[in-house]
């Protein structure tokens, strides 16, 4: 008999579940489940489908989206290709490293339109109530489908949860804050840096978030920038008009204090300060409860719920890898739906996370980050048919990456990297990613790339 399986999020994650079983079909598997993928949004993309919205979405739901006009990429586009479907074959030609956002979306949509797989989702149909049967061995999906205005309710053998966990925004409190006469915000809401042209920016955090909201106002010109720390700072060799100081201790009126002591006269605060994982739509028995790391606990081959493998979660790990991770996941968990890939037993499971968070205890650096993630890869690659990519190739890539932004944090975009798919030297951008202010997909592919021009030594590394 056939069974079902609901996919909750069409972003990249819940795509590569829909691709996966898409590439089952196409294999000629037989059994294959009846799908619905249910998206809050009206499109697909999730992250990368960007909206000007902050707060509440046009139905009443928590604006998705955190990202912002004039996001490019933050690594390069070789390292998260996919492997059944290259840059080249969707854009016909090779293109730069590091698309903006809007090319990158593109991409992802393109892969899906070929095959048709939009009739799969269910759009503007928010999951609001999942349960577990233990007597039915079934799920029961609850969905608020904002198109009727109705709540609809359906039985499933499988739950593939794909929402992201870049949404639900960590903000943290600071003494004096609601006395601050200028604009307060977190990285969620922010949207265009063209807001804080001629303002003095202060921004709390030191990952991904504050380095390139950071650099946007630079670009786009704030008068100054300053970026504050509560561990370590992010230690780039930043542009005259950028800083790092110790973390923010309290608002005096207009100016921020240190906890070095030093004072800073500010005219806006914005708090990169992570997102929370949230699961509203599961009883607290089936949420992944973790922080944002490379092996959340709870997750066999970060994928299979603990306490009930018939919930499976994608895209949960922090992210270096992202596209083709959530598709080596996705196959994975296909193929655990299918029964392709037999489960251990609860206890052969648990020893198998604990082997790996073990190893993930003892990372050390950024380095060692990106190896076992792409270790993490390929084991899972090992396991199915998803086209077998290089992905320790991509590790050094990302290692060059990190160099990259060490030796230029304003110029790493620049750079170009061989795709270890298709071996496509990327073009350079005709002028340097700091002086292109028009990030539009019509624009972008109009510009005239030039060839690469390497230095020999970086590009024996890139082999
Ligand atoms: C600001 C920012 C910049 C980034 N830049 C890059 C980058 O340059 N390169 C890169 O590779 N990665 C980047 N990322 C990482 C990004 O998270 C991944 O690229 C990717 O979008 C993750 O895919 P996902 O499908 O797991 O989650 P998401 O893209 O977040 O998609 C989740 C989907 O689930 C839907 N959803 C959520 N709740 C519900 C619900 N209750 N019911 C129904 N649907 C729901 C959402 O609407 C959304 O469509 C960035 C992330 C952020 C926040
Ligand atoms: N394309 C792009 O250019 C781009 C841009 C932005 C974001 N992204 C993506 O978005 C994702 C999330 O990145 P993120 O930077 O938002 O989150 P993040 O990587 O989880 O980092 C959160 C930051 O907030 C700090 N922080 C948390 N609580 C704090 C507190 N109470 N006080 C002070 N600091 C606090 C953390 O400091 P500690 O180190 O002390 O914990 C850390 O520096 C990443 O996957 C990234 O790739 C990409």
């Amino acid at each position: 008999m056939t069974f079902r399986v609901a996919i909750i999020g069409a972003g990249p994650s819940g795509l590569a579940q829909l691709r996966a079983f898409e590439a089952a079909r196409q294999a000629g598997y037989k059994d294959l489940p009846e799908i619905v993928c249910y998206e809050k949004q009206n499109d697909l993309g999730g992250m990368w489908n960007y909206t000007w919205r902050t707060g509440l979405d046009k139905n009443g739901e928590p604006v998705h989206g955190s990202m912002y006009r004039y996001l490019w990429s933050n690594g390069p586009k070789e390292c998260l290709e996919f492997a059944d479907y290259s840059f080249d074959e969707h854009f016909g030609r090779p293109i730069p490293s590091y698309p903006p956002r809007a090319v990158l979306k593109d991409y992802i949509m393109g892969r899906i339109e070929k095959d048709n797989l939009r009739s799969l989702i269910r759009f503007e149909c928010a999951a609001r109530w999942i349960t577990w049967d233990e007597d039915t061995q079934q799920f029961s999906v609850t969905v608020t489908n904002h198109q009727t205005g109705e709540q609809e309710t359906s039985e499933f053998d499988y739950v593939v949860v794909a929402t992201g966990h870049f949404s639900t925004p960590n903000v943290p409190y600071f003494d004096g804050v609601e006395k601050f006469p200028g604009r307060v915000l977190h990285a969620h809401d922010f949207r265009d840096a063209r807001e804080f042209e001629g303002q003095d920016v202060l921004l709390i955090g030191s990952s991904y978030s504050a380095e390139d909201i950071g650099s946007q106002c630079f670009k786009y010109g704030a008068r100054s920038v300053t970026l504050s720390h509560r561990s370590k700072p992010l230690g780039f060799d930043w542009p005259e008009g950028m800083e790092e100081r110790p973390l923010l201790e309290r608002l005096d009126d207009d100016e921020a204090v240190f906890s070095d002591g030093t004072r800073k006269r500010i005219d806006a605060l914005i708090l990169c300060t992570g997102y929370l994982y949230a699961f509203p739509f599961l009883p607290e028995e089936l949420q992944l409860k973790t922080g944002n790391c490379l092996y959340p606990d709870q997750l066999y081959k970060g994928i299979v719920f603990e306490d009930n493998p018939r919930l499976l979660y994608l895209g949960m790990q922090d992210q270096y890898f992202t596209f083709n991770m959530f598709d080596a996941q996705a196959w994975f968990a296909r193929d655990v739906m299918l029964g392709r890939i037999a489960l251990p037993d609860a206890a052969a499971r648990r020893q198998h996370m604990d082997s790996w968070l073990a190893r993930h205890g003892a990372l050390d650096g950024a380095n060692d980050d990106i190896d076992f993630q792409a270790d993490y890869i390929r084991d899972l690659m090992d396991a199915t048919d998803y086209p077998d990519f290089p992905v320790e190739k991509q590790g050094a890539l990302f290692k060059q990456w990190l160099d990259d932004k060490r030796h230029d944090i304003m110029g790493f975009r620049n750079r170009s990297y061989c795709s270890t798919m298709t071996g496509t030297q990327a073009p350079c951008l005709p002028r340097p990613w700091l002086e292109i202010m028009d990030d539009s997909l019509q624009s972008f592919l109009k510009l005239e790339f030039t060839p690469a021009q390497e230095e020999p030594a970086r590009k024996a590394s890139n082999a």
